[in-house]
């Protein structure tokens, strides 16, 4: 048995398991001088220090978190992690004043890490991939949600996938796999050739072979349009898989309209969805899932309407959309910074977003995504004594201690 006793604030999420809208996005039901106590993978108990402490005895392992707030472990619902190469190419010229688009239209952004993902082993992808599981652990994120979609033909995106799988079973961090292959149109193609590759070559092995839980699309005018999604949508529900879409980033095309006729689970990023966007997730029940690091390093100032979707009862998700592109960062206390001060989160919403609300996102919210009897015991314990300074302190990480399914993680102390 393992105990962790005198969090200074115990951030236990405890509620519904499922996700939280309007003014629930604010309940945090903090423990002060709070504890947990673990038996194996899960949280047996869950009450103040002198409630669990009289559970204890000579066996127990007891970890002191005084002064610290214990959350339960980020989840991250939206990431890109498995790719190799970089695009410090892509930084550069845009801080001398080239857009994303620009960019991509010449050749380079995702076709740039395309080449690099398919000249590289699955080996070499897997080490590439560990060493950024640990930068996930090591700022307090324990489960994500990871895309294929930088391989852009049969063999790549099942070689991607079976790295997230890898990721999930040989590192602590736990692995919710989606598949992309709809990201972009490969250089040597058109774009009607290649849906009919997705569906008819792609779709039916990755489902057959249980690589991807979800299927995402990456709707928008220059990638995939309005009927080549829908294409790929109907093909993705007929083998079985679940929707995550990439909707209305660059332009407002009407993905947020198509994510709620499909159904989806969630319709991601938003940048430039306007109210009747808003209206139909409201309307189909999607989860809006909210990346500010890519908006914030792409040099935009066009942040999603956070406050609409919380107005309209959306249950809103936060993630990271760790990229190589869009967004360089793993770190989830950088995304609940850019939430509170550009999106007019409050603190307390934006952990929900990045929690039990993500989890939800994932069909884990009975797992995982808040401090509760029975759910796993991944944990994470900060150097401070206050919730919100995760968010305020940015670009610095408080992080002590990472558990994972009751299990300290070695990386992040060593
Ligand atoms: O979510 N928008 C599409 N995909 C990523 C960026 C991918 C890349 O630039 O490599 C995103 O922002
Ligand atoms: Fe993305």
């Amino acid at each position: 048995m393992l105990a962790v006793v005198h969090a200074a604030q115990l951030v236990t999420l405890r509620g519904p398991a499922h996700a939280r809208r309007g003014n629930e996005l604010r309940e945090l039901a903090i423990i002060a001088d709070g504890a947990l106590l673990v038996e194996g993978e899960r949280i047996a108990r869950v009450g103040t220090s002198a409630e669990i402490e009289k559970s204890c005895d000579q066996h127990t392992e007891v970890v002191d978190a005084r002064g610290c707030v214990v959350l339960p472990g980020f989840v991250d619902a939206h990431t890109h992690f498995v790719f190799a190469g970089n695009r410090l190419d892509d930084f550069e010229a845009r801080a001398r004043g080239e857009t994303y688009e620009q960019i991509a239209q010449r050749g380079g952004g995702i076709q740039t890490t395309v080449r690099a993902t398919r000249a590289a082993s699955e080996d070499e992808l897997f080490s590439l991939a560990r060493k950024r599981a640990d930068w996930f652990l090591r700022n307090g994120t324990t489960t994500v949600e990871a895309k294929s979609g930088y391989g852009l033909t049969r063999e790549d995106e099942l070689k991607i996938l079976r790295v997230i799988r890898r990721i999930g079973r040989e590192t602590p961090l736990q692995t919710v796999p989606t598949f992309l292959g709809a990201h972009a149109v490969p250089a040597e193609t058109d774009r009607e050739t290649y849906v009919q590759l997705v569906i008819n070559e792609m779709l039916p092995r990755v489902s057959a072979q249980k690589l991807a839980e979800y299927c995402d699309v990456f709707c928008e005018q220059r990638y995939f349009d309005l009927e080549s999604s829908r294409l790929v949508l109907e093909a993705a529900k007929r083998s079985g898989l679940k929707l995550r879409m990439h909707v209305d980033q660059l332009t407002n095309g009407g993905g947020a309209a198509l994510a709620a006729e499909f159904g989806a689970t969630t319709a991601d990023h938003l940048e430039q969805t306007d109210r009747d966007g808003i209206a139909a997730l409201a309307s189909a029940n999607v989860q809006p899932v909210l990346l500010p690091g890519s908006v914030y390093a792409l040099g935009s100032h066009k942040y999603p309407d956070a406050r609409a979707m919380i107005q309209a009862r959306l249950a809103v998700v936060l993630a990271s959309d760790f990229n190589p592109g869009s967004s360089p960062s793993t770190s989830m206390p950088m995304m609940l910074s850019l939430a509170v001060t550009q999106m007019t989160l409050s603190p307390a919403e934006a952990i929900t977003a990045a929690t039990i609300n993500a989890a939800a996102s994932l069909s884990r919210a009975h797992e995982i995504g808040s401090l509760e009897q029975g759910k796993l015991a991944n944990f994470v314990i900060y150097d401070c004594a206050d919730y919100r300074e995760i968010a305020y302190w940015f670009g610095i990480s408080l992080v002590r201690d990472v558990f994972v399914q009751g299990r300290r993680v070695s990386t992040v102390s060593s």
